[in-house]
């Protein structure tokens, strides 16, 4: 699936993420500035906090508590806030389009 990353300046940069992998991981392999992932995706760092597209939201479903309670951690967290590593990539997420926070750049 396609997933394609907005820097807080405007730049984007799209990848093909294979399905099982998390938008996080997709994020690591490919260098993009501003996904740290600090705790390698156990949700328990919230560097890899970013913003769903409207779009998208309903595609990439809820927050788990566990999630809900790290995102607590991030700065200027808004209602379509998700820590990347808990978003899986699927075919249903073809197009998915996420930016990334001020305070992560
Ligand atoms: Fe640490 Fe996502 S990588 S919370």
């Amino acid at each position: 699936a396609k997933i394609t990353f907005i820097q807080h300046d405007g730049s984007e940069q799209s990848y093909d993420g294979k399905t099982g992998l998390s938008v996080m991981e997709v994020a690591v392999k490919n260098n993009v500035p501003g996904i740290d992932a600090d705790c390698g995706g156990a949700c328990a760092c919230a560097t890899c906090h970013v913003y769903v597209d409207a779009a998208w939201l309903d595609k990439t479903g809820d927050k788990t508590a566990m999630e809900e309670s790290m995102l607590d951690f991030a700065e200027g967290v808004e209602p379509n806030s998700r820590l990347a590593c808990q978003i899986k990539v699927s075919d249903a997420l073809d197009g998915l389009v996420v930016r990334l926070p001020e305070s992560q750049h």
